[in-house]
């Protein structure tokens, strides 16, 4: 199966509650051979509305990160989240969500193959790295599972309720990009040094 034959079944997807009050899937974006995958928490209003991943505020600041990094969503990104389905008024996803949701995050990363995988924010670094984990205390710190580098940085929604964080979160986006450039062969083709 391709990501598209996968998009196709996702939104038609009725695995768990969020269906009935959605309005789109939020399926993801960006390149279907990236070697460095963004995983959100869950869509919020804005998403839901235009089914596209990070398309509100934090979108925008997220986009002005990654631009700085010379990182886009149209160039050697894919930008998911762990449940694709806006839980009501934004609350956290139950566990029962993300389960019914992870089949699809796992058919994504099998197809897409990331070598890099940054969680934006506590929910998804969470899921993804460890129960435990801490975003202001481990956020730019790397891990290894199944081959695959993890790495964790402030949610856009938190650093625009704290901007006094932003240049924190915007030393993961070095120290990221530092790392690609180790690991990485395609995201930056044409200005390897
Ligand atoms: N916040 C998320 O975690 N994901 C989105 O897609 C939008 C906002």
């Amino acid at each position: 199966m391709n990501l598209e034959e996968l998009r196709a079944s996702c939104i038609a997807c009725e695995k768990c509650g969020l269906c009935q009050t959605r309005t789109n899937v939020v399926f993801g974006t960006g390149v279907p051979n990236a070697e460095v995958m963004f995983i959100g928490e869950g869509p919020g209003q804005r998403e839901d509305e235009q089914g596209l991943p990070f398309v509100g505020r934090s979108g925008q600041l997220l986009d002005r990160y990654l631009q700085s990094v010379d990182l886009s969503r149209d160039k050697n990104i894919f930008i998911a989240n762990i449940v694709k389905c806006r839980p009501p008024n934004n609350r956290d996803p139950l566990a029962e969500e993300w389960a019914a949701c992870l089949p699809w995050l796992e058919e994504q990363f099998r197809i897409i193959q990331p070598k890099i995988v940054v969680c934006l924010g506590r929910i998804a670094a969470q899921r993804m790295i460890r129960p435990d984990f801490s975003v202001t205390k481990e956020h730019g710190q790397w891990t290894e599972k199944n081959g695959i580098l993890y790495t964790a940085t402030l949610h856009p929604a938190a650093l625009l309720r704290n901007p006094s964080q932003k240049p924190i979160a915007f030393e993961d986006f070095v120290t990221l990009r530092e790392k690609i450039k180790e690991v990485c062969t395609r995201t930056y083709p044409q200005q390897e040094d």
